[in-house]
């Protein structure tokens, strides 16, 4: 799965000279490699040269992690490092590095590659990326893959001799910094899975009733985690119109475009809601994908669903390059004036689902589009539902609580220390 390097047709030989030459700083480097990439031609004019080639060159950025449990904070991530260049590489950990360094992952490389590679930021995904950033790994990025800019959060990395594992590239001048996005965290999300786990299994219908509370009104309020001495957890995530605005693609339907309609939960995104709404957008020109909101959900899978909100739900829905656009909160029933409002042409859902049971009661949500003709049931290329993600957490649960306990009293403390954090 990974990508042909795209490079840039005249600058292919020049591209890994001139970045020598940033590199390095050598001017006599750099003369090398203009004559060299403009062999034949007239050496543009003095001066004017290496600003030139600089902005013909594609500015590529490199940014690299687990992408375990992929949220929306990941994709706003690897969206502020696209911002930084004009194509994005991201390396993604293999499982063996992953399992070296912090124990199994949740999700196997392949539907992480799935995953990352579905994020319409991204230009091109390396599967076997360390885990920490080697010299000869950032070496390799530098020459083979023509890397300018190595893009990493605001979070420190060490390496475990403790130095700081980006010093080569920022003495290099080729490091980048992006903020950590607020309000999101995996930990907080499997604290969520947790919760939601041992909420069905408790007994207690005191807890029961505050923590079905909790999950019905969109986790805003603190609560207390007495079993899984995580203690306190908030959910900091404060949507915003700008934020919505930044992953949206800010474009309606073209002329006679076929419309295709999916709906559904979205909940806790994964490689199989990647895989049917990459076939779907392959039956039109333009996917427009319903999301329940939070009530619906709920009615329909369980009070401790959704483990996300309806906006994380959107934001995580919108970042795939398959989606060209979202319904906030889509009624449960595909309606003839829903059809026409939008021009939906035709309306789909895949065979792998929570809840198929609609089809067998009296009230079918595709009742409308059947009759019309305009109904297909798409075969899911991927055996995957929420329910299989969260198993997964909960079979490795003692594994995570461990971790998860680690990492909150980390994340505890960066919330302490926190002050005003720019939006971008
Ligand atoms: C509605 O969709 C069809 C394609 O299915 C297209 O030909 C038609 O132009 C669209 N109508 C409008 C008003 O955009």
């Amino acid at each position: 799965m990974v990508s042909e390097l795209d490079l840039d047709g005249g600058l292919i030989g020049g591209g890994p000279r001139v970045l020598a030459a940033f590199l390095f700083g050598g001017i006599v480097v750099l003369g090398a490699s203009m004559l060299g990439l403009y062999h034949g031609f007239p050496l543009p004019q003095l001066g004017l040269g290496p600003v030139g080639m600089r902005r013909k060159k594609k500015v590529r950025v490199y940014m690299d992690g687990c992408f375990d449990m992929m949220h929306y904070g990941h994709c706003n991530a690897l969206r502020q490092a696209r911002s930084l260049g004009d194509e994005l590489v991201v390396g993604v950990v293999s499982d063996e590095e992953i399992t070296a360094n912090k124990g199994p992952p949740v999700t196997p490389l392949r539907e992480r590659m799935i995953m990352v590679g579905a994020v319409k930021w991204v230009d091109e995904v390396i599967p076997d990326a360390p885990y920490a950033i080697t010299k000869e790994f950032m070496y390799k990025l530098f020459n083979e893959y023509n890397i300018d800019y190595i893009i990493h959060g605001d979070d420190p990395c060490l390496l475990p001799d403790g130095t700081d594992a980006y010093e080569l590239a920022k003495r290099a001048g080729r490091y980048k910094q992006i903020k950590r996005t607020e309000g999101v965290s995996s930990t907080d999300i499997v604290g969520r899975m947790l919760l939601c786990v041992r909420e069905r299994s408790s007994g207690d219908s005191n807890s029961h009733s505050s923590l079905q509370r909790q999950f019905s009104h969109g986790h805003g309020q603190k609560i207390e985690d007495r079993g899984y001495g995580s203690g306190t957890r908030v959910s900091h995530f404060l949507p915003t119109s700008r934020r919505i605005v930044q992953f949206s693609n800010g474009k309606g339907p073209g002329p006679d475009a076929r419309i295709v309609y999916i709906d559904g939960a979205f909940d806790l995104f994964h490689a199989g809601h990647v895989e049917i709404l990459r076939i779907a957008r392959g039956l039109g020109d333009f996917l427009l994908v319903g999301i329940h909101p939070d009530q619906i959900v709920s009615s329909n899978r369980g009070a401790h669903r959704p483990i996300m909100n309806l906006h994380e739900r959107s934001l995580s829905v919108l970042a795939c390059r398959y989606v060209d656009e979202v319904i906030i909160g889509a009624p449960w029933e595909v309606s003839k004036d829903m059809i026409t409002t939008f021009n939906i042409s035709l309306v789909v859902h895949g065979t792998i689902a929570e809840n198929n049971d609609f089809q067998k009661g009296k009230c079918d949500p595709y009742a409308v589009p059947i009759e019309m003709g305009i109904y297909r049931q798409l075969d899911s290329p991927l055996d995957l539902t929420t329910s299989t993600i969260i198993k997964r957490i909960v079979s490795n649960h003692e594994a995570y609580q461990k971790r998860n306990e680690k990492k909150a009293e980390s994340e505890r403390r960066y919330y302490e220390d926190k002050t005003y954090v720019a939006g971008d």
